[in-house]
Formats: structure tokens, C-alpha cells, sequence
């Protein structure tokens, strides 16, 4: 698929069921119809950045943070391996507290302890911090670059580097992770042409894993006043996420979920073949507050584990077997 056909779907004035069809094809054919459980660790709600989008913004005074310890944190991959999930995914704000000295020994024990695939998703780091965290065992790796335009990563990111960023994508590669990467969808200042050039950026990255959730403002950030992103928009650029990478591991997001309560069923109609159910201690989960309206903040891991399976029964789709490693083979 070229740009031109990119944004010919990318107008949401064209009817989408034919492309939402065609990515539910390629989807079934390339994936097949099992659909890979990651339980969603998360771990520590402290960061060091400002990102105009995010509700945890280091700053933001309203939140109530917390840092869960390596205890507390083996006791959630426990509770992944007791509902069957083949990885946990470790996600946090850019917490000094937990950088990667503390997390290489928390790594190894888990990949010690359990059968578990460990993807992380920590943020930005150095050359031989990935090094390290992928030789201590982590499998896989999160860091969506959130918008390929320039002038708006530099705008919502004031702390962060668009060059640096992608070149983390790379050291994330060459040290031997299965990648993911992905972006928010809606943006203020989003064009169709950047959202078609994200698009085309996940296939040239050949990306194991790839997350598009809509934006989502929230009330204590600078985008307070902005206008969230939809959930057709998102659906669109998972459909067109799953043509242009063919096999990725492609996420029904959070994000999706919380601004309908059908985004989630929606978008493994439309490409998607991964879920992750929320593991973290329930009593945290409000103050992991990316944005407002998040599902799933007053439930037991039980509970998420349990609708999931009726979501999947519900579409006519089932547990994948195994870790749900990259289909991309050895690298
Ligand atoms: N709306 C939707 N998604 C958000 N994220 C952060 N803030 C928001 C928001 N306000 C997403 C980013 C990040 C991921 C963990 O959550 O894309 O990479
Ligand atoms: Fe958490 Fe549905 S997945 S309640």
C-alpha cells in the first residue's frame, strides 16, 4: 500500500468496512484467530517528563504516586502465570527509582522463577542500558514514537528528542529486543499526512508490535481544553497498521476500550490480535492515570482476566497458545 492509498482510507468521510474487512483478512491469514493475553504491569506512576499529552507528567500535583516494589511486582507475575497469560509487559513512567539498575535483577528473577515472555516499557535509556536489560532476559520492548511530525513531537514532548528517539528504536533492535512501537491517534495538530507517514514508519521500522490508541485529554495537562481523537480514526490506522505490517502483534488498547465500550471488540475485528488485561494491584490503578475515563481502574486481575475471555467467546475467537513471540522469526 503507497501513501495516496494510506490516505484514501484515512479520510473519514469513505465508507471503512472494506478496509476493516480487508485488514481483518490479512489478520486471519497472516496471525490466524487466536488472540495473545498480555498482563499489563503497572509498576511505578513517577516520571521525570513533561509530555503535554499525559496525565502522569512529572509536575502534575493531582496525582498521587506510587512505585511498586520487586515484591510486590513478582506477586503480579504471579498472578499473570495463574490466569494463563504468556507475558508480562512492565510498564512505567521514566522513574529514576526504577532505572535499569534495579529492574536487571527484577528481570532475571521473574525469567528465573517463571516461564513468562517479559516485554518492557520504561522509556528512554542508553545504547548499554538496553544492552543489559535484554541480557538480563527481557524479550521485548514498548516505546511508541507517538507522532512521526517533528514540529508536533516537539510541542507535546518538550523534554524529549525526535531524532533521539527513533535512533532508541534502532539500539532497541541491534541489542536483540522484539520491538514495538506505535502512536496516538488525534493529536491536536495531527494531519492525515503524518498519520499516513506513521503508517508507512511501521512497515519501514519492520516492527514486531505496533499500538495506536486515540487521544484522550485529560484534565491537569496542558491539552486540557483539546478535542479527543476518535475511535474511528484509531480503527483506521490499526486496519491500515495491520495490511502495511501483515504480521505484527497488533494490540485492542486501553485507550480504544475507555472511549467505547466497544473499541476493543472493534479493533480485533479490524486487525488487532493482542490484548492486555490489566494486572496491577487494584488499588493503584486510579492513579495510573494516562487519561480520564481509563476502564478496567476498579477491577481484581480476576475480573479483567474473566471479561477478556468473554470478549474473545463474544467475537468468536480464543486464548492463542504459547509467549506469542514475534512472528518475524530469528533476527
Ligand atoms: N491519551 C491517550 N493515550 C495516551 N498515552 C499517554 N497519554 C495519553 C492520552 N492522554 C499513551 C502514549 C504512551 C502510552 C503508554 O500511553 O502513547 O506511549
Ligand atoms: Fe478489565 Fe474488562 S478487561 S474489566
Amino acid at each position: 500500500m503507497n501513501k495516496d492509498e494510506i490516505l484514501y482510507w484515512l479520510d473519514p468521510d469513505r465508507d471503512a468496512a472494506p478496509l476493516f474487512a480487508r485488514a481483518d483478512k490479512v489478520r486471519r491469514e497472516r496471525v490466524g484467530d487466536g488472540v495473545h493475553l498480555r498482563g499489563l504491569i503497572e509498576f511505578s506512576n513517577i516520571c521525570r517528563r513533561r509530555c503535554y499529552y499525559c496525565g502522569i507528567r512529572s509536575g502534575n500535583a493531582r496525582v498521587r504516586r506510587y512505585r511498586l516494589s520487586a515484591e510486590e511486582i513478582m506477586g503480579c507475575a504471579r498472578t499473570a502465570v495463574r490466569l494463563g497469560y504468556g507475558t508480562v509487559v512492565m510498564q512505567s513512567g521514566e522513574d529514576p527509582g526504577w532505572g535499569p539498575a534495579a529492574l536487571i535483577p527484577l528481570v532475571e528473577k521473574i525469567k528465573t522463577e517463571t516461564d513468562l515472555a517479559v516485554t518492557l516499557s520504561v522509556g528512554e535509556h542508553s545504547r548499554g542500558d538496553y544492552r543489559a536489560l535484554r541480557a538480563a532476559g527481557a524479550d521485548r520492548f514498548l516505546l511508541r514514537f507517538e507522532t512521526s511530525d517533528r514540529r508536533l513531537f516537539a510541542l507535546l514532548r518538550p523534554d524529549s528528542d525526535y531524532d533521539a528517539r527513533f535512533r532508541r528504536l534502532a539500539w532497541l533492535r541491534e541489542a536483540g529486543f522484539q520491538v514495538g512501537s506505535g502512536v496516538m491517534t488525534g493529536l491536536p495538530g495531527q494531519t492525515r499526512e503524518s498519520l499516513a507517514d506513521d503508517i508507512l514508519i511501521f512497515r519501514d521500522l519492520a516492527l514486531d508490535m505496533v499500538g495506536v490508541g486515540p487521544f484522550i485529554p485529560g484534565p491537569d495537562t496542558p491539552l486540557a481544553d483539546a478535542e479527543p481523537g476518535t475511535l474511528d480514526l484509531a480503527l483506521r490506522v490499526t486496519a491500515l497498521a495491520r495490511v502495511v505490517t501483515g504480521d505484527a502483534h497488533i494490540p485492542a488498547t486501553t485507550a480504544m476500550g475507555s472511549i467505547d465500550p466497544q473499541g476493543r471488540q472493534k479493533a480485533l475485528r479490524c486487525g488487532a490480535n493482542v490484548l492486555m488485561p490489566n494486572i496491577s494491584p487494584t488499588e493503584h490503578r486510579p492513579d495510573y492515570s494516562l487519561y480520564p475515563g481509563k476502564i478496567c481502574t476498579g477491577e481484581r486481575p480476576e475480573e479483567c482476566s474473566a471479561c477478556v475471555d468473554a470478549m474473545l467467546t463474544g467475537l468468536g475467537r480464543s486464548r492463542a497458545e504459547g509467549h506469542g513471540h514475534s512472528l518475524k522469526g530469528e533476527r
